[in-house]
């Protein structure tokens, strides 16, 4: 096998290979097909639901009080990172009126902060301030 071919199938090794990368190379390998690529049952995986590594960003890509929209496995999603330095994703649209958080979403401390109607959510998708309630 060439050293081009190898199989990059360890979190650590995927980490390595990305660091090298462009932020548009990041973005072609995150979409790209993998070719050749045995099926779940082929590696005896047939199991229903997601089982894997799906690796979101880069944690040089996510400031502390930055929000960034993601799209993965489907789902429109919503990345943050809290001013405590802990990144934490969700659910993209907010459970009030279903605005997207990843456009306008703003940091409030560990929190994320819905740009519609200032409904705050915790890593976990809990409401914990309403301003006008
Ligand atoms: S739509 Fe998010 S707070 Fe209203």
């Amino acid at each position: 096998m060439a050293d081009d071919a190898v199989i990059l199938s360890s979190p650590v090794a995927v980490a390595a290979a990305l660091a090298g990368m462009s932020p548009d190379e990041r973005a072609r390998w995150r979409t790209a097909d993998v070719p050749a690529r045995p099926s779940p049952a082929e590696r005896n995986l047939d199991i229903p639901f997601p089982f894997g590594w799906f690796p979101a960003l880069l944690s040089d890509e996510l400031k502390a009080g930055e929000v960034k929209p993601l799209r993965y496995l489907g789902q429109d999603l919503v990345i943050w990172r809290g001013e405590d330095g802990r990144a934490r994703m969700l659910d993209a649209h907010c459970r009030h009126l279903g605005a997207h958080m990843g456009y306008g979403g703003r940091v409030i401390g560990a929190h994320l902060e819905c740009p519609f109607h200032a409904w705050r959510y915790d890593g976990e998708g809990v409401v914990h301030d309403i301003p006008y309630a």
